[in-house]
Order: structure tokens, then sequence, then C-alpha cells
């Protein structure tokens, strides 16, 4: 019986070497993580980034800081809370902002295959900003897609509209001749066979996909689900360099992709862990 186990855990050790191989090219210490198809490292993506290797990834989906943490309020669960994520949100000069989006989108351009895409979500506060920087950094805006919530929270100072969407941003290397993976029959067959627009509607994140804690903007499951389904394969490698909770590589093991998420908050990575064992549980 022992000796089962131990061939277990021999062969588990080995695939998960092999992912860890074939996507990094320098060894880290920080993998938080790893069981089959899934990798959590535990590092600022701005050291982790340089150490994969060239091409190895199939499609990046980012959310990045969105800089809002600026000390206003609004409203969750009926109550009046902070709109102050966490100091990784806080804000940035113009410039600052502009750096460190060129940055991380430089270094996944990298990373990522040749024919894959890259996606990005983001909200008023930062997303003409990476719209910029994925031109400036040699990516082609194939789609702005806007993401409405059915059910936004109220607008308490009443002196605008309420805010009730986010945008994701979906590019490509900006090289004529590859041509990037889109499900486009898939996409349509799922919109009563019609063609699938660019805005997609839906509810906030529920509670039920916060049973195992909280991150402060953690995102739909069904939204990830639509961006997996519409530009990437079974078996293919989806990279989030700002994992957070790992909506991304919940979404990725349910439908047999492989994942590597990166974040530098270790909270967050055992709130990830959580919920890529319970997904595991369930297949
Ligand atoms: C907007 S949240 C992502 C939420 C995620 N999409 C989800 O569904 O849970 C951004 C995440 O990026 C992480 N982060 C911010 N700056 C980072 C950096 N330089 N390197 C790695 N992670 C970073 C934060 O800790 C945070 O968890």
């Amino acid at each position: 019986m022992l000796r089962i186990e131990m061939v277990k855990k021999l062969l588990l050790l080995t695939s998960v070497m092999k992912m860890f191989d074939k996507h990094f090219r320098v060894k880290t210490s920080n993998t938080y993580y790893q069981k089959d198809n899934a990798l959590l490292i535990l590092e600022d993506s701005f050291k982790a980034l340089p150490k994969m290797k060239a091409k190895s990834v199939d499609l990046i989906f980012a959310d990045p800081p969105y800089f809002l943490s600026n000390g206003g309020i609004s409203v969750s669960g009926g109550k009046q809370v902070s709109v102050n994520k966490a100091s990784w949100d806080e804000g940035f000069s113009l410039k600052e902002k502009h750096a460190f989006n060129r940055r991380w989108i430089r270094m996944c351009k990298r990373v990522l295959k040749d024919n894959g895409t890259l996606w990005v979500s983001g909200t008023l506060h930062n997303i003409y900003f990476v719209g910029y920087a994925l031109e400036q950094e040699g990516f082609k805006i194939l789609n702005n897609i806007t993401w409405e919530k059915s059910n936004p929270p109220p607008n308490l100072a009443c002196r605008s509209f309420t805010h009730s969407t986010e945008t994701v941003l979906w590019a490509r290397k900006d090289e004529k001749k590859i041509k990037h993976i889109f499900n486009y029959k898939l996409m349509k067959s799922i919109n009563d066979n019609k063609q699938m627009k660019d805005v997609w509607r839906g509810s906030l994140t529920k509670k039920s996909e916060k049973s195992f804690g909280k991150h402060p903007t953690q995102k739909p499951e069904y939204l990830l689900e639509r961006i997996i389904l519409a530009s990437t394969n079974e078996g293919d490698v989806i990279l989030d360099p700002f994992n957070g909770s790992a909506t991304t590589g919940v979404v990725a093991i349910r439908n047999k992709r492989h994942y590597i998420g990166i974040d530098n908050v270790e909270e967050y990575l055992e709130l990830s862990k959580r919920r890529l064992e319970n997904e595991y549980k369930k297949l």
C-alpha cells in the first residue's frame, strides 16, 4: 500500500516537474503549489516572467491593478464600503501607470506563442493606458469586450451615471501572417446560433464562488469560461500574471487546459490553492 502511494507521488512529481521544466528556463524556489496541470508561483511577476521560456504559452489573461484605490466609497452587500482594494491597487502617477503597463505587457509578449492571444481586463481607471501600451508594444487589438454587470453597486455620490461595465481587451501580436485561435463556431453555437457580440452581460461574482475566502477583485467564472473557450483548445497552456484568487486557473482546469498563475501575495495563493483543490475533486 505504502509503495503504491510512493509510486503515485513520484509520478505526480515527475509530471509537475515536466510542466515546470517546459515553461521555466531558470529554477525558482517560489513554487507555491503544483499539481497535475496547475502551477502557482509566489513572486513578483516582473521577476517571474523573465524566468519563463520564450513563446511557451498559448493564452494570457491579465487582470492587472486598476489603480482605483483612491479613498472613495461604494456599496457592497447593501453596506457602504471603501473602494480601496489593497496597497497593490493604490494610485501611481500617470507616467508610472503607463510604465508599469508597458513593462508587464512587453514581458508577456515574450512568453506568448506567435498564434497566442492576450486578454486584459480593466476599468476606466486603467484600460485606456493598457490599450495605448498594447499598441506601443506591438499588439493589435482584436476586440473591445464590454462586460455589463446586471447587478452593479449603486452610485452613492449621485454625481454621475452608475458604473456598470468593465472592459476586456483582446489582442494578438501584430504579425500579419500568423492566424490566432478563435473558436468562432463554438461561440456562435452557445449563442443561439447567432454571431457572438462584444457585449457580455452577467452578474457580479456569486457568493458561491467565494466560499473558499475573499479576494477584493475576484472575477466571475462565466467570464473566464467564455474567454478560455473562445481562444484556446484542450491541452493549451494559460498564464495569468496577476493570479488573484485563480479564477482563470479554476476555469482552465475545469476545461482541461494547463495553468500557470503568478501573484506576489501569499494569502491569495492560499485561497487559489483551496479553489484549485476543490476543482480537482470535482473532475
Ligand atoms: C485585480 S487582481 C486579480 C483578480 C483575479 N482576476 C481574480 O479573479 O481573483 C490583481 C492581482 O495582482 C496581484 N499583483 C499586483 N501586482 C503584482 C505584481 N507586480 N506581481 C504579481 N502579482 C501582482 C495582486 O496581488 C492581485 O491579487
